[in-house]
Protein backbone atom coordinates (compact mmCIF):
# COMPACT_ATOMS: atom_id res chain seq x y z
CA UNK A 1 0.00 0.00 0.00
CA UNK A 2 1.59 3.76 -0.94
CA UNK A 3 0.43 6.29 1.33
CA UNK A 4 -0.51 9.84 0.43
CA UNK A 5 -1.83 12.97 1.75
CA UNK A 6 -4.92 13.93 0.70
CA UNK A 7 -7.24 16.76 1.42
CA UNK A 8 -10.70 16.02 3.00
CA UNK A 9 -12.65 18.27 0.56
CA UNK A 10 -11.31 18.51 -2.32
CA UNK A 11 -11.16 16.04 -5.24
CA UNK A 12 -8.67 13.02 -5.78
CA UNK A 13 -6.62 14.99 -8.16
CA UNK A 14 -5.18 16.55 -4.33
CA UNK A 15 -2.63 14.36 -3.24
CA UNK A 16 0.44 15.37 -1.67
CA UNK A 17 3.68 12.96 -0.62
CA UNK A 18 3.25 11.63 2.25
CA UNK A 19 6.86 13.14 3.26
CA UNK A 20 5.76 16.81 3.00
CA UNK A 21 5.22 18.80 5.96
CA UNK A 22 1.80 19.99 5.74
CA UNK A 23 -1.57 20.19 8.03
CA UNK A 24 -3.87 21.86 6.03
CA UNK A 25 -4.27 21.40 1.83
CA UNK A 26 -1.99 23.92 0.29
CA UNK A 27 -5.24 24.71 -2.41
CA UNK A 28 -7.90 24.13 0.02
CA UNK A 29 -6.72 24.97 2.96
CA UNK A 30 -9.17 22.27 4.23
CA UNK A 31 -8.00 19.33 6.83
CA UNK A 32 -5.36 16.54 5.48
CA UNK A 33 -5.93 13.00 6.01
CA UNK A 34 -3.70 10.05 5.45
CA UNK A 35 -5.28 7.92 2.72
CA UNK A 36 -3.55 4.62 0.62
CA UNK A 37 -3.62 3.29 -2.68
CA UNK A 38 -4.16 -0.90 -2.49
CA UNK A 39 -5.85 -2.64 0.29
CA UNK A 40 -4.23 -4.26 3.13
CA UNK A 41 -4.22 -8.26 3.44
CA UNK A 42 -7.04 -10.37 3.71
CA UNK A 43 -8.90 -9.88 6.99
CA UNK A 44 -9.07 -13.44 8.20
CA UNK A 45 -4.92 -13.46 7.85
CA UNK A 46 -4.58 -10.28 9.48
CA UNK A 47 -6.71 -11.03 11.96
CA UNK A 48 -4.57 -13.96 13.46
CA UNK A 49 -1.47 -12.08 12.73
CA UNK A 50 -2.54 -9.85 14.97
CA UNK A 51 -3.67 -12.55 17.48
CA UNK A 52 -0.50 -14.15 18.00
CA UNK A 53 1.61 -11.08 17.79
CA UNK A 54 -0.16 -10.68 21.78
CA UNK A 55 2.38 -13.15 22.59
CA UNK A 56 5.60 -11.76 21.15
CA UNK A 57 8.08 -9.76 23.10
CA UNK A 58 8.91 -7.50 19.88
CA UNK A 59 8.81 -3.97 21.48
CA UNK A 60 5.87 -2.90 18.44
CA UNK A 61 4.02 -5.96 18.63
CA UNK A 62 3.21 -5.08 22.00
CA UNK A 63 2.32 -2.02 20.81
CA UNK A 64 -1.63 -1.67 20.96
CA UNK A 65 -0.95 0.79 18.23
CA UNK A 66 1.95 -0.90 15.97
CA UNK A 67 0.51 -4.23 16.21
CA UNK A 68 -1.92 -3.11 13.93
CA UNK A 69 0.65 -1.71 11.49
CA UNK A 70 -0.65 -3.22 8.45
CA UNK A 71 -3.65 -0.99 8.54
CA UNK A 72 -1.46 2.65 8.93
CA UNK A 73 1.59 1.38 6.35
CA UNK A 74 2.88 5.47 6.38
CA UNK A 75 6.52 4.93 7.78
CA UNK A 76 9.04 3.23 5.15
CA UNK A 77 11.27 1.72 8.36
CA UNK A 78 10.54 0.54 11.23
CA UNK A 79 13.37 1.86 12.88
CA UNK A 80 11.87 5.33 13.14
CA UNK A 81 9.03 3.54 15.53
CA UNK A 82 9.34 5.34 18.90
CA UNK A 83 6.86 3.04 20.92
CA UNK A 84 6.22 3.19 24.90
CA UNK A 85 4.02 0.27 24.50
CA UNK A 86 0.92 2.48 24.11
CA UNK A 87 -2.87 1.10 23.88
CA UNK A 88 -3.09 -2.34 25.05
CA UNK A 89 -6.19 -0.42 27.43
CA UNK A 90 -8.77 -3.03 28.50
CA UNK A 91 -12.59 -2.86 28.21
CA UNK A 92 -14.61 -3.13 31.49
CA UNK A 93 -17.71 -3.53 32.46
CA UNK A 94 -19.14 -1.24 34.55
CA UNK A 95 -22.49 -2.16 36.58
CA UNK A 96 -23.67 0.47 38.41
CA UNK A 97 -23.10 2.73 35.75
CA UNK A 98 -24.80 1.19 33.58
CA UNK A 99 -27.48 1.40 35.95
CA UNK A 100 -27.17 5.00 36.34
CA UNK A 101 -27.71 5.62 32.76
CA UNK A 102 -30.37 3.79 31.90
CA UNK A 103 -29.14 0.81 30.10
CA UNK A 104 -28.49 -3.15 30.39
CA UNK A 105 -24.86 -2.76 30.28
CA UNK A 106 -22.31 -0.57 29.64
CA UNK A 107 -18.24 -1.13 28.78
CA UNK A 108 -15.67 1.32 28.91
CA UNK A 109 -12.43 1.36 27.11
CA UNK A 110 -10.14 2.99 29.72
CA UNK A 111 -7.58 4.87 27.82
CA UNK A 112 -6.69 6.51 31.07
CA UNK A 113 -4.15 2.81 31.30
CA UNK A 114 -1.84 4.21 28.86
CA UNK A 115 1.96 4.78 29.36
CA UNK A 116 0.83 8.73 30.33
CA UNK A 117 -2.66 7.90 31.34
CA UNK A 118 -4.72 9.62 28.55
CA UNK A 119 -5.55 8.41 24.64
CA UNK A 120 -3.36 10.86 23.56
CA UNK A 121 -0.42 8.58 23.47
CA UNK A 122 -1.88 6.34 20.68
CA UNK A 123 -1.74 8.98 18.06
CA UNK A 124 1.17 10.92 19.63
CA UNK A 125 3.31 7.20 18.84
CA UNK A 126 2.46 8.01 14.95
CA UNK A 127 3.25 11.51 15.23
CA UNK A 128 6.43 11.16 16.97
CA UNK A 129 7.50 8.59 15.08
CA UNK A 130 6.84 10.47 11.77
CA UNK A 131 8.54 13.67 13.19
CA UNK A 132 11.55 11.10 14.03
CA UNK A 133 11.39 9.73 9.86
CA UNK A 134 10.71 13.62 8.63
CA UNK A 135 14.94 14.55 10.67
CA UNK A 136 12.90 16.89 12.86
CA UNK A 137 14.62 18.04 15.57
CA UNK A 138 12.14 19.75 17.80
CA UNK A 139 8.28 18.90 18.00
CA UNK A 140 5.91 21.39 19.68
CA UNK A 141 2.04 21.78 20.60
CA UNK A 142 -0.98 23.53 22.35
CA UNK A 143 -2.50 21.43 24.95
CA UNK A 144 -5.14 21.44 27.95
CA UNK A 145 -2.83 18.64 29.49
CA UNK A 146 -3.00 15.30 28.07
CA UNK A 147 -1.07 16.26 24.17
CA UNK A 148 1.69 18.22 26.18
CA UNK A 149 2.05 15.18 28.68
CA UNK A 150 1.90 12.76 26.20
CA UNK A 151 4.59 14.68 23.42
CA UNK A 152 7.03 15.12 26.09
CA UNK A 153 7.27 11.85 26.80
CA UNK A 154 7.86 10.64 23.58
CA UNK A 155 9.76 13.21 22.61
CA UNK A 156 12.02 12.35 25.42
CA UNK A 157 12.43 9.02 24.58
CA UNK A 158 13.80 9.60 21.75
CA UNK A 159 15.97 12.86 21.83
CA UNK A 160 13.43 15.40 20.21
CA UNK A 161 13.58 18.49 22.04
CA UNK A 162 10.09 19.06 23.04
CA UNK A 163 7.95 22.69 23.34
CA UNK A 164 4.56 23.39 25.20
CA UNK A 165 2.30 25.89 25.04
CA UNK A 166 -0.38 25.95 27.42
CA UNK A 167 -2.93 28.00 28.63
CA UNK A 168 -1.67 29.82 31.94
CA UNK A 169 -3.67 28.58 35.00
CA UNK A 170 -6.41 26.00 33.23
CA UNK A 171 -4.58 22.93 33.29
CA UNK A 172 -4.44 19.98 35.96
CA UNK A 173 -1.40 19.79 37.44
CA UNK A 174 -1.10 16.35 37.23
CA UNK A 175 -0.74 16.67 33.40
CA UNK A 176 1.57 20.32 33.95
CA UNK A 177 3.74 17.73 36.49
CA UNK A 178 4.22 15.20 33.48
CA UNK A 179 5.09 17.92 31.37
CA UNK A 180 8.01 19.05 34.02
CA UNK A 181 9.33 15.59 34.60
CA UNK A 182 9.51 14.55 31.05
CA UNK A 183 11.70 17.74 30.27
CA UNK A 184 9.92 19.77 27.90
CA UNK A 185 10.41 23.02 27.37
CA UNK A 186 7.09 24.53 29.03
CA UNK A 187 5.61 28.02 28.19
CA UNK A 188 2.55 28.80 30.18
CA UNK A 189 0.40 31.65 27.51
CA UNK A 190 -1.89 34.40 28.94
CA UNK A 191 -4.21 32.67 26.70
CA UNK A 192 -6.87 30.34 25.82
CA UNK A 193 -6.44 26.87 24.07
CA UNK A 194 -7.48 28.56 20.39
CA UNK A 195 -6.22 31.73 21.12
CA UNK A 196 -2.42 29.54 21.50
CA UNK A 197 -3.33 27.08 18.76
CA UNK A 198 -3.26 30.10 16.42
CA UNK A 199 0.08 31.23 17.78
CA UNK A 200 1.95 28.12 17.58
CA UNK A 201 0.51 27.30 13.85
CA UNK A 202 2.78 30.20 13.14
CA UNK A 203 5.86 29.40 15.73
CA UNK A 204 5.73 26.35 14.26
CA UNK A 205 6.28 27.40 10.37
CA UNK A 206 8.62 29.98 10.74
CA UNK A 207 10.88 28.03 13.06
CA UNK A 208 10.57 24.85 11.82
CA UNK A 209 9.24 22.87 14.52
CA UNK A 210 7.44 20.03 13.89
CA UNK A 211 3.48 20.53 15.25
CA UNK A 212 1.82 17.47 16.73
CA UNK A 213 -0.96 18.76 17.63
CA UNK A 214 -4.24 16.40 15.92
CA UNK A 215 -4.11 18.76 13.06
CA UNK A 216 -1.16 16.47 12.20
CA UNK A 217 -3.04 13.56 10.63
CA UNK A 218 -0.37 11.24 11.60
CA UNK A 219 -1.61 11.61 15.05
CA UNK A 220 -5.42 10.61 13.62
CA UNK A 221 -3.58 7.63 11.94
CA UNK A 222 -2.16 6.67 15.05
CA UNK A 223 -5.29 7.34 17.18
CA UNK A 224 -7.71 5.04 14.79
CA UNK A 225 -5.90 2.21 16.65
CA UNK A 226 -8.29 2.85 19.24
CA UNK A 227 -10.99 1.82 17.56
CA UNK A 228 -9.00 -1.33 15.70
CA UNK A 229 -8.03 -2.75 19.07
CA UNK A 230 -11.43 -1.93 20.69
CA UNK A 231 -12.91 -4.24 17.58
CA UNK A 232 -10.27 -6.96 18.18
CA UNK A 233 -11.42 -7.14 21.68
CA UNK A 234 -14.78 -7.15 21.00
CA UNK A 235 -14.26 -10.09 18.45
CA UNK A 236 -14.75 -7.63 15.44
CA UNK A 237 -18.64 -7.08 16.95
CA UNK A 238 -18.83 -4.04 16.63
CA UNK A 239 -21.27 -2.14 19.17
CA UNK A 240 -23.92 -0.44 18.90
CA UNK A 241 -22.50 3.06 19.70
CA UNK A 242 -19.45 4.36 20.60
CA UNK A 243 -19.92 7.44 23.44
CA UNK A 244 -16.50 9.83 23.49
CA UNK A 245 -16.07 12.98 25.04
CA UNK A 246 -15.47 16.12 22.48
CA UNK A 247 -13.11 19.15 22.67
CA UNK A 248 -10.80 19.86 19.47
CA UNK A 249 -12.41 17.09 17.89
CA UNK A 250 -9.57 14.41 16.87
CA UNK A 251 -10.53 11.64 19.05
CA UNK A 252 -14.01 11.43 17.65
CA UNK A 253 -12.32 11.78 14.10
CA UNK A 254 -9.77 9.02 14.12
CA UNK A 255 -12.34 6.22 15.78
CA UNK A 256 -14.52 7.44 12.87
CA UNK A 257 -11.98 7.04 10.46
CA UNK A 258 -10.50 3.58 12.34
CA UNK A 259 -14.40 1.77 12.09
CA UNK A 260 -15.23 2.96 8.68
CA UNK A 261 -11.93 1.76 6.98
CA UNK A 262 -12.44 -1.66 8.94
CA UNK A 263 -15.94 -1.46 7.84
CA UNK A 264 -15.10 -1.11 3.89
CA UNK A 265 -12.07 -3.15 4.10
CA UNK A 266 -14.40 -6.38 5.61
CA UNK A 267 -12.87 -6.36 9.33
CA UNK A 268 -16.55 -5.56 10.84
CA UNK A 269 -19.51 -6.19 9.33
CA UNK A 270 -21.29 -3.45 10.43
CA UNK A 271 -20.64 0.53 11.09
CA UNK A 272 -21.34 1.57 14.90
CA UNK A 273 -23.10 4.78 15.66
CA UNK A 274 -21.11 7.59 17.31
CA UNK A 275 -22.39 10.01 20.16
CA UNK A 276 -19.75 12.83 21.48
CA UNK A 277 -20.47 14.22 24.45
CA UNK A 278 -19.74 18.60 25.29
CA UNK A 279 -19.21 20.28 28.48
CA UNK A 280 -22.17 22.92 28.31
CA UNK A 281 -19.77 26.12 28.79
CA UNK A 282 -17.69 24.54 25.92
CA UNK A 283 -20.08 23.10 23.17
CA UNK A 284 -19.99 25.09 19.93
CA UNK A 285 -19.85 21.59 18.07
CA UNK A 286 -23.40 20.38 19.93
CA UNK A 287 -24.61 24.10 18.81
CA UNK A 288 -23.63 23.66 15.10
CA UNK A 289 -25.24 19.84 15.14
CA UNK A 290 -28.24 21.26 15.57
CA UNK A 291 -28.06 22.93 12.44
CA UNK A 292 -25.09 22.18 10.49
CA UNK A 293 -24.23 23.54 7.16
CA UNK A 294 -20.47 24.00 5.71
CA UNK A 295 -20.48 27.38 6.35
CA UNK A 296 -22.39 27.41 9.75
CA UNK A 297 -19.73 26.90 12.17
CA UNK A 298 -19.77 29.02 14.91
CA UNK A 299 -16.74 29.70 17.65
CA UNK A 300 -17.32 30.30 21.16
CA UNK A 301 -14.25 32.73 22.20
CA UNK A 302 -15.08 32.35 25.88
CA UNK A 303 -14.93 28.54 26.67
CA UNK A 304 -15.83 27.66 30.04
CA UNK A 305 -15.95 24.37 31.89
CA UNK A 306 -13.91 22.31 34.88
CA UNK A 307 -13.41 19.71 32.98
CA UNK A 308 -10.13 21.57 31.94
CA UNK A 309 -9.36 18.71 29.01
CA UNK A 310 -11.85 20.03 26.91
CA UNK A 311 -12.25 23.13 27.38
CA UNK A 312 -12.13 24.30 23.76
CA UNK A 313 -14.28 26.83 21.74
CA UNK A 314 -13.09 26.59 18.35
CA UNK A 315 -12.48 23.02 17.75
CA UNK A 316 -9.64 22.37 14.47
CA UNK A 317 -11.24 18.96 13.41
CA UNK A 318 -14.93 20.16 13.37
CA UNK A 319 -15.33 19.55 9.62
CA UNK A 320 -13.98 15.72 10.62
CA UNK A 321 -16.14 15.45 13.21
CA UNK A 322 -19.18 16.23 11.49
CA UNK A 323 -18.65 13.59 8.47
CA UNK A 324 -17.98 10.77 10.82
CA UNK A 325 -21.55 11.75 12.80
CA UNK A 326 -23.08 12.27 9.48
CA UNK A 327 -27.14 11.50 9.80
CA UNK A 328 -26.58 8.91 12.78
CA UNK A 329 -24.69 10.34 14.89
CA UNK A 330 -25.49 12.34 17.94
CA UNK A 331 -24.17 15.82 20.06
CA UNK A 332 -24.86 16.03 23.63
CA UNK A 333 -24.17 18.59 26.32
CA UNK A 334 -24.10 18.00 29.79
CA UNK A 335 -23.77 20.53 32.92
CA UNK A 336 -20.92 20.81 35.50
CA UNK A 337 -23.34 18.78 37.74
CA UNK A 338 -23.93 16.42 35.43
CA UNK A 339 -19.95 15.58 34.60
CA UNK A 340 -19.19 15.73 38.77
CA UNK A 341 -21.73 13.39 39.22
CA UNK A 342 -21.18 11.20 36.57
CA UNK A 343 -17.34 10.87 37.24
CA UNK A 344 -18.15 9.76 40.81
CA UNK A 345 -20.51 7.07 39.82
CA UNK A 346 -16.98 5.95 37.36
CA UNK A 347 -15.07 5.83 40.34
CA UNK A 348 -17.58 3.84 42.59
CA UNK A 349 -17.78 1.63 39.41
CA UNK A 350 -13.69 0.80 41.07
CA UNK A 351 -12.79 2.32 37.52
CA UNK A 352 -11.80 6.17 37.79
CA UNK A 353 -11.15 8.56 35.68
CA UNK A 354 -10.59 12.51 34.94
CA UNK A 355 -13.58 14.69 34.80
CA UNK A 356 -13.76 15.33 30.61
CA UNK A 357 -13.69 11.42 30.51
CA UNK A 358 -16.68 11.39 32.87
CA UNK A 359 -18.90 13.64 30.31
CA UNK A 360 -19.45 10.11 28.31
CA UNK A 361 -21.55 8.61 31.25
CA UNK A 362 -23.33 12.04 31.92
CA UNK A 363 -24.43 12.41 28.04
CA UNK A 364 -25.21 8.63 27.82
CA UNK A 365 -27.74 8.94 31.03
CA UNK A 366 -29.45 11.78 29.16
CA UNK A 367 -29.45 10.48 25.48
CA UNK A 368 -30.78 7.03 26.88
CA UNK A 369 -33.44 9.21 28.99
CA UNK A 370 -34.52 11.02 25.76
CA UNK A 371 -35.39 7.93 24.12
CA UNK A 372 -31.79 8.67 21.81
CA UNK A 373 -30.12 5.61 22.85
CA UNK A 374 -32.21 2.37 23.95
CA UNK A 375 -31.50 0.54 26.98
CA UNK A 376 -30.98 -2.60 25.37
CA UNK A 377 -28.76 -1.38 22.69
CA UNK A 378 -24.74 -2.50 22.90
CA UNK A 379 -22.73 0.65 24.00
CA UNK A 380 -18.62 1.00 24.65
CA UNK A 381 -17.65 4.34 26.16
CA UNK A 382 -14.23 5.58 25.95
CA UNK A 383 -12.55 7.16 29.01
CA UNK A 384 -9.98 9.37 27.97
CA UNK A 385 -7.74 9.82 31.29
CA UNK A 386 -6.66 8.67 34.03
CA UNK A 387 -8.21 9.07 37.77
CA UNK A 388 -4.77 10.48 38.55
CA UNK A 389 -4.59 13.53 36.32
CA UNK A 390 -7.09 15.84 38.20
CA UNK A 391 -6.60 14.92 42.09
CA UNK A 392 -7.99 18.52 42.75
CA UNK A 393 -11.60 17.76 41.26
CA UNK A 394 -11.73 15.03 43.22
CA UNK A 395 -11.15 16.44 46.44
CA UNK A 396 -13.14 19.43 45.86
CA UNK A 397 -16.24 17.37 44.71
CA UNK A 398 -15.95 15.02 47.83
CA UNK A 399 -15.49 17.50 50.05
CA UNK A 400 -18.33 19.40 49.03
CA UNK A 401 -16.25 22.38 47.69
CA UNK A 402 -16.17 22.26 43.87
CA UNK A 403 -17.24 25.44 42.08
CA UNK A 404 -18.50 26.02 38.90
CA UNK A 405 -16.72 28.44 36.59
CA UNK A 406 -19.04 30.90 37.28
CA UNK A 407 -18.63 30.66 41.17
CA UNK A 408 -21.51 28.28 41.80
CA UNK A 409 -21.33 25.84 44.54
CA UNK A 410 -21.51 22.24 43.02
CA UNK A 411 -23.57 19.53 45.13
CA UNK A 412 -21.00 16.49 46.24
CA UNK A 413 -24.25 14.05 44.91
CA UNK A 414 -22.28 10.96 45.85
CA UNK A 415 -19.54 12.55 47.81
CA UNK A 416 -17.23 10.42 49.87
CA UNK A 417 -15.42 13.19 52.24
CA UNK A 418 -12.68 11.78 54.97
CA UNK A 419 -13.48 11.42 58.40
CA UNK A 420 -10.85 13.38 60.68
CA UNK A 421 -10.82 11.41 64.13
CA UNK A 422 -8.47 11.32 66.83
CA UNK A 423 -5.88 8.54 67.75
CA UNK A 424 -8.50 7.09 69.95
CA UNK A 425 -9.58 3.10 69.59
CA UNK A 426 -12.70 4.03 71.28
CA UNK A 427 -13.92 6.63 69.19
CA UNK A 428 -12.58 5.15 66.47
CA UNK A 429 -14.92 1.56 66.76
CA UNK A 430 -17.65 3.46 67.76
CA UNK A 431 -17.47 5.35 64.12
CA UNK A 432 -16.82 1.78 62.94
CA UNK A 433 -19.93 0.44 64.28
CA UNK A 434 -22.38 2.96 63.33
CA UNK A 435 -21.23 2.56 59.96
N1 LIG B 1 -10.72 13.85 27.11
C1 LIG B 1 -9.50 14.21 27.53
C2 LIG B 1 -9.01 13.65 28.80
C3 LIG B 1 -8.71 15.08 26.74
O1 LIG B 1 -7.50 15.40 27.16
C4 LIG B 1 -9.23 15.60 25.54
C5 LIG B 1 -8.47 16.53 24.74
C6 LIG B 1 -10.52 15.18 25.16
C7 LIG B 1 -11.23 14.31 25.96
C8 LIG B 1 -11.14 15.65 23.91
O2 LIG B 1 -10.58 15.02 22.79
O3 LIG B 1 -9.90 17.05 21.57
O4 LIG B 1 -9.89 14.82 20.48
O5 LIG B 1 -12.03 15.94 21.04
N2 LIG B 1 -7.37 17.02 25.07
C9 LIG B 1 -6.51 17.84 24.21
C10 LIG B 1 -5.20 18.11 24.89
C11 LIG B 1 -7.16 18.99 23.59
O6 LIG B 1 -4.55 19.14 24.59
O7 LIG B 1 -4.77 17.30 25.69
P1 LIG B 1 -10.60 15.75 21.38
Amino acid sequence: MTAYLASIEAGPDCRYPITDVIYNCPQTGGLLEVRYDGAPSDPWTLKQVWRERRMSNHPIDQSGVWRYRELFPFLDHERHIVTLREGNTPILDACLAAQYAGLDRLRFKHQGFNPTGSFKDNGMTAGVSQALRLGMKRVACVSTGNTSASMAAYAASCGLEAIILIPHGNIAFGKLGQALDYGAKTLQVEANFDQILALVRVLAEKLGIYLLNSVNPFRIEGQKAIAIEMMDQLDWEAPDWIVLPGGNLGNVSALGKGVKELYEQGFINRLPKFAVVQAEGSSPFYDFMQAPSRTGFVANPHPETLATAIKIGDPVSWPKAWAVLGTQGIVEKATEQEIADAKAIIGKCGIGCEPASAATLAGLKKLVAAGRIQKNETVVGVLTGNVLKDPDYIYRYHTGQLTGPQGEKLASTHGNAPIVVPNDFNQIAKLLEKT
